[in-house]
């Protein structure tokens, strides 16, 4: 444990000192959960977004991309069921004056016995070998057999309070299972009661007449309303879909953990309109392209797991999280959500206007049914970041730090170094980088020695790295340093756009995951 919360806080540090995130206004101290992204951490950002778009609208020929408002008609959240539903149940500790997310509390304690049964069995592998059946040992090992029914149960009892709103008997659960407020220990708390978690804001210049807005805090809504616009105007059929990429607003209260859990983020969503009856099937469909998406990019594949939703949203006929790995344990990173035609539906009551499809071949006019993936941006950086940051033991018994980041993702796609700044090699590096940059992002280094060169450049994550020398000038060929394996070549000037392409190119990266 000790462990991954140092790697945690190696993650956080790293991230500012090679300009990936910054507290945001940091000079007047910060704002608690809301970051700014640095130089190189815009680009890794635009990286992940780009990654991300393309393999929904490009590769896929029936899923198209719009970019809706931030700020919408406050019906909306009325009939999205946001101005009723979307609430936290939050609860404080008497003693330490601290809030807390009641549900966050019971299923953190739910991991834990999961945790322990992990362990078990992790055990018992290790005991018996290949002759070891896992599914035998969880139902006949009976710590195993209590840790996984109890966690069972004790999931099931919050899914059905957060159900009911019995709010009561959330806090009652946090008592039998004696919960502690996880920073000092005291069991003193509060009644637990709902938060809403959306940002107001006002539009028109006087008091009296100002219309009570809200920043979003989900982007989906603005594909629904403009569900027909596009369909329309793109003469799409069903089964289609709209993706889209921007910026959502939560009031958490419970803001901790980095950029895991932002008041301002961004998301990257798609809805895929399906006919009634069919999104099941599409539903899990889906579930395996993302995960194939998250494959694709070489994180680790024990990195991930599904987390079918024991308790739905008001929307939903089956949900899914995909978890990821992070410095903190398992945790969502997207959900896939099988939302019914409800968003439509309400759409068509409040708007009064009809949000339909004819189908040509039913011949009937239906409304169709949605499936969503959506996915946090910052969550999806954070998750790239931390299993990307390595403190690597060399060969020789000198170590480094290396963030090895997916090569398609890198803010920085080559570093062209001349050996040393003189002898012309400053000016062949610069020409080199003259013709590289139509095509890449790269960027040229001389400070310091080549030795510390590289390791700057492993640190930032660039996966490639250049070197110009004196017999560059004579045969044109340069070395090329490959960050992760720190092998290097000898390579003609000639074949380094094809190299680098080679290297980072988006097709490299995702062509073996799609189906
Ligand atoms: N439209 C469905 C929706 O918004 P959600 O589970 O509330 O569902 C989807 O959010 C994704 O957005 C999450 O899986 C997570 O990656 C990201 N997300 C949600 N709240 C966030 C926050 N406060 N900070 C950063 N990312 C967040």
């Amino acid at each position: 444990m000790a462990k991954q919360e140092d790697l945690f806080k190696n993650v956080i540090s790293h991230a500012k000192e090679y300009g990936y995130i910054f507290a945001s206004s940091e000079i007047y101290d910060g704002i608690s959960a809301v970051y700014d992204y640095g130089q190189n951490g815009a680009e890794l950002k635009n990286n992940i977004k780009e990654y991300w778009w393309r393999s929904m609208t490009q590769l896929h020929q029936n899923i198209v991309g719009i970019d809706a408002a931030i700020l919408m008609h406050p019906t909306t959240w009325k009939a999205s069921g946001h101005v009723d539903a979307f609430n936290d149940p939050l609860i404080d500790n008497k003693d330490s004056k601290k809030r807390y997310r009641a549900d966050v509390l019971v299923e953190d304690h739910a991991e834990k016995l999961l945790q322990k049964a992990e362990k078990e069995i992790a055990k018992a592998k290790k005991r018996f070998g290949d002759d070891f059946d896992e599914e035998m040992y969880k139902e006949t090992n009976p710590r195993v057999k209590r840790y996984l029914g109890e966690r069972k149960e004790i999931l099931e009892r919050l899914a059905k309070s957060l159900t009911e709103e019995n709010l009561a008997d959330v806090k009652a659960l946090i008592e039998e299972l004696e919960i502690a407020d996880p920073e000092t220990g005291s069991k003193n708390w509060t009644e637990v009661r709902q938060f809403n978690l959306m940002f107001g804001t006002k539009l028109g210049a006087s008091a009296e007449s100002a219309q009570q807005l809200y920043l979003r805090p989900e982007t989906a809504q603005g594909i629904f309303v403009n569900f027909l616009n596009v369909q329309k105007t793109g003469r799409m059929k069903i089964p289609f879909g709209i993706a889209q990429i921007g910026k959502a607003f939560r009031n958490e209260i419970v803001a901790r953990q980095f950029i895991f859990r932002m008041r301002e983020f961004e998301q990257m969503e798609m809805q895929f309109f399906v006919r009634p009856g069919q999104e099941l099937e599409w539903y899990e469909k889906w579930k395996e392209t993302r995960l194939n998406w998250h494959r694709s990019l070489g994180l680790g594949e024990e990195n991930y797991r599904f987390h079918d939703h024991e308790k739905l949203a008001h929307y939903a006929n089956a949900a899914a999280d995909i978890e990821f790995d992070f410095p903190f344990g398992f945790k969502e990173l997207e959900g896939i959500h099988s939302r019914t035609d409800f968003d439509l539906k309400a759409h068509e009551e409040h708007s009064g206007k009809k949000l339909r499809f004819y189908d040509p071949e039913m011949k009937e006019n239906y409304v169709p049914y949605v499936i969503e993936t959506s996915i946090g941006l910052d969550r999806m950086f954070l998750a790239v970041l931390s299993a990307s940051l390595k403190d690597e033991q060399l060969e020789d018994g000198s170590s480094r730090i290396v963030l090895k980041l997916p090569a398609v993702l890198a803010p920085t796609k080559a570093a062209i170094l001349p050996l040393v700044k003189k002898d012309g090699l400053p000016e062949m590096a610069q020409k080199i980088v003259d013709d590289l940059k139509w095509d890449f992002r790269v960027q040229y280094d001389e400070k310091d020695a080549i030795g510390r060169r590289y390791r700057r450049q492993d640190a930032a994550g660039t996966p490639l790295c250049i070197t110009v020398d004196h017999d560059s000038l004579e045969d044109e060929s340069v070395t090329v340093r490959f960050r992760d394996s720190m092998e290097q070549k000898r390579v003609h000037i000639n074949e380094l756009a094809g190299l680098i392409k080679k290297e980072t190119d988006f097709r490299t990266w995702m062509e073996g995951y799609v189906d």
